[in-house]
């Protein structure tokens, strides 16, 4: 239920009244003057190379002006470096001083502040932090994009959900960065798949394989950066901040496949290991990866999915989804994560000469980024329904579940896997840039890994 719906014009109305109350308290609050005009403010929290790329969108809607008035990140060159990029693309609409910079694990806070109830906050920091940020992002009555995954355990996936319930009964808008979504070919895929064009679908596959990608692997800390601030540097490598390589890389096909199923699976088992313990150069790995997973997820009907995903320099590319029917196949994403075209054949093969449909999408709907951005601004503006963090926590709970499987070598079930008591990361919201991580190495630097059979109800 939701019994207040306030408009974009109240919001800011509230926000005067908001900053008054602040200044009679005696907050020192950072002040943002756009009352009473259009303009819809962006904080970003997490300045890194996905953040500058979505504040790059969110600066380049199609539904009115929007301004970037504060950042966040826990390493000040971070920050710098995507506030001179945006600073170079965008000149009239980033209006960050020094006093909107922020840095540390609490500057979400700071960032957030500098924001009027109805404003965006972004959240592109590793999924660790997600919650934390949402949690006060609702409190201050403030919009969200959030990037992919959500979440990577039991917990706090059911934490998030909870925080989708309460920002939707705020009337919150909140878009999440599982862009397949917002691709104009997979909509309408996914309509005709709807309307029976493959028939039944009975097994969908997943391929993301190429070379090492972002900080998937990881060498033991050279130093001078504290644990914390390593692992955070390298989030890739460490489970409780990413979900690791499986979460952060495979989840896009993960989500687009069960999308076309219209359905979750409810159960998952699979395989995986590390081949390669060491860089070239001789240096041992010492991140929580494997390089290799192969996971079979069911569906409720008993289709299967199956995603393939590896880290391997010189093995095969491969990075593209399928989706098979009772009367033909698709071509989900041609190339890497929803890459254009889509397509439908009849039979089982991608065969130019059995191909019945593909789709033909116009220049400036191309980019499912920016195409992401237009629909929640879209949605902001004109005060209509707009949350999209159930499905993006289901999406990680999915793709957590694999990843669950293949790093513990047993069957999950979906059950199981939500309602799991073991929280990754207890604490996050209390961590200090100079204090422990929640998780350490040995004496050699090295931690603890997954041992499939060995450690059966935990990944490591
Ligand atoms: N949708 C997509 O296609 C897509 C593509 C790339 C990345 N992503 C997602 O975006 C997120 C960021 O990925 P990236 O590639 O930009 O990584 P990145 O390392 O380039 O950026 C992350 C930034 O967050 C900062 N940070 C870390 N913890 C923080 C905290 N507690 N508070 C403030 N700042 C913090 C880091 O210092 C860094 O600058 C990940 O969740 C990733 O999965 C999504």
């Amino acid at each position: 239920m939701n019994p207040v719906q306030p408009t974009r014009r109240e919001f800011i109305r509230t926000s005067s009244r908001f900053a008054a109350v602040s200044a009679l308290a005696g907050i020192a609050l950072p002040h943002v003057h756009a009352q009473g005009t259009d303009v819809l403010q962006v904080a970003l929290i997490g300045c890194g190379g996905r953040g500058a790329g979505a504040a790059s969108n969110a600066l380049s809607v199609n539904t009115g002006p929007v301004k970037l008035v504060a950042m966040a990140d826990v390493f000040a060159p971070r920050l710098t470096t995507a506030y001179d990029a945006l600073k170079r693309k965008h000149a009239a609409s980033v209006d960050v001083p020094e006093d909107r910079k922020f840095i540390g694990f609490d500057a979400y806070k700071g960032a957030m502040d500098c924001l009027r109830p109805g404003d965006i906050a972004i959240f592109t920091t590793p999924l660790a932090f997600r919650w934390v940020h949402f949690a006060y992002a609702i409190a201050k009555k403030l919009n969200v994009f959030m990037e992919k995954p959500l979440t990577a355990d039991g917990p706090t996936s059911r934490r998030m959900i909870k925080l989708a319930e309460d920002a939707t009964a705020q009337n919150l808008k909140v878009g999440v960065g599982l862009m397949s979504r917002h691709s104009r070919a997979l909509q309408e895929l996914h309509q005709r798949i709807g309307d029976g064009a493959i028939g039944d679908i009975t097994l969908m596959r997943g391929y993301r394989m190429a070379g090492p990608l972002a900080s998937a692997f990881s060498e033991p800390n050279p130093g001078p950066l504290t644990d914390l601030m390593y692992q955070v540097r390298r989030f890739h490598s460490f489970i409780w901040l990413s979900g690791g390589c499986y979460s952060d890389f495979y989840i896009h096909h993960i989500d687009h496949l069960c999308w076309m199923k219209n359905a979750w699976p409810v159960k998952a088992q699979g395989i995986g290991g590390r081949h390669y313990r060491q860089s070239p150069a001789g240096k041992p790995y010492i991140d929580q990866n494997f390089d290799s997973y192969a996971v079979e997820y069911t569906f409720a009907d008993g289709a299967k999915l199956m995603m393939n995903g590896r880290c391997v320099t010189g093995s095969a590319n491969m990075y593209y989804s399928h989706a098979q029917g009772t009367k033909g196949m698709a071509v989900v994403s041609k190339q890497g994560d929803c890459g254009l075209p889509s397509s439908i054949y009849s039979g089982q093969l991608p065969a130019i000469e059995r191909r019945l449909w593909e789709s033909v999408v116009p220049p400036d709907q191309q980019n499912p980024y920016q195409n992401e951005w237009n629909a929640l601004t879209r949605a902001i503006r004109h005060n209509t329904p707009f949350n999209e963090v159930k499905r993006g926590v289901e999406a990680s709970v999915a793709t957590s579940m694999g990843r669950f499987a293949a790093h513990t070598g047993q069957e999950i079930t979906w059950d199981q896997f939500y309602n799991s008591p073991t929280e990754l990361a207890p604490g996050v919201d209390q961590l200090n840039l100079d204090g422990p991580s929640p998780l350490l190495p040995d004496a050699d630097g090295r931690y603890p890994i997954p041992e499939p059979g060995l450690k059966r109800d935990r990944e490591y």
